[in-house]
């Protein structure tokens, strides 16, 4: 919060031109990772600007320090935290922390989702016709080319698309019934760890497509299927 607003510092690129880092991504994610290996020394760790520790403890932490970099550089409120426990059984627990608009989401493995300590839940939509939905877009130009067909097909079928640009929020939106549905090709473990589990225990499903790896669809069991459905076509 600190640097937000201000200059940007220590601006790189990563996998194409349009893909940054700041020096506010790697601090955050040092000050992630330095409390966790205080507190936690037995659990592995893997994040987005390069923490990678194996683990004794059959526990790992995902960590993305900053999702929606492009936004938190450019002084656009759509940015957060996102640090999630796996275990061998999948997501243990969760937070998304959205400093600006002061909101955070946590989840624990079957103790429900909560927004700044109250209970969400996902909506009840069912139709596409009638669901808003969200997406992203990765940042490599062959695989945005398949993002582009991807909503050229979905956008004539649904209530409207969303592209806010974190990921980890957009699934948190879902879990509070503020998005009804989201997908996204190509998005990485520690864009939706944490929010993958949000959504789940605020009673959402989170279809992980081709592996996980290659993208996930979120939203309630009668709207999710259907929409991973259209994105994998
Ligand atoms: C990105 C954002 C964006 C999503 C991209 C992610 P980053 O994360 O979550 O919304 O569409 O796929 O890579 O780079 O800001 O941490």
């Amino acid at each position: 919060m600190a640097r937000y607003g201000g200059p940007a510092r220590g601006v790189d690129t990563k996998s194409s031109s349009t893909d940054m880092v700041s020096e506010a991504d790697r601090e955050a994610e040092r000050a992630i990772v330095e409390l966790l290996r205080a507190e936690r020394p037995d659990d592995g760790l893997i994040g987005e600007e390069g923490a990678d520790e194996s683990s004794a403890s059959g526990r790992n932490w995902v960590i993305d320090p900053l999702d929606g970099t492009t936004n938190y550089l450019y002084g656009c409120p759509a940015w957060c935290v996102s640090v999630a426990l796996e275990d061998r059984e999948g997501g243990l627990a969760g937070v998304v922390h959205d400093p600006v608009g002061r909101e955070t989401f946590v989840a624990e493995r079957g103790g429900g989702a909560r927004l700044n300590g109250e209970p969400i839940h996902v909506s009840e939509a069912s139709e596409l016709a009638t669901a808003l939905i969200g997406t992203g877009f990765g940042y490599e130009p062959a695989v945005r080319a398949g993002q582009a067909d991807i909503v050229r097909r979905l956008l004539p079928q649904v209530r409207d698309i969303r592209r806010a640009g974190a990921a980890a929020l957009d699934l948190c939106f879902v879990a509070a019934g503020r998005l009804d549905g989201y997908y996204e090709r190509g998005v990485h473990h520690w864009d939706y760890a944490a929010g993958a589990l949000v959504v789940r225990e605020a009673g959402g499903e989170v279809v992980e497509l081709e592996g996980g790896r290659f993208g996930v669809a979120a939203g309630p069991a009668g709207l999710v299927r259907r929409l991973a459905e259209l994105v994998r076509e």
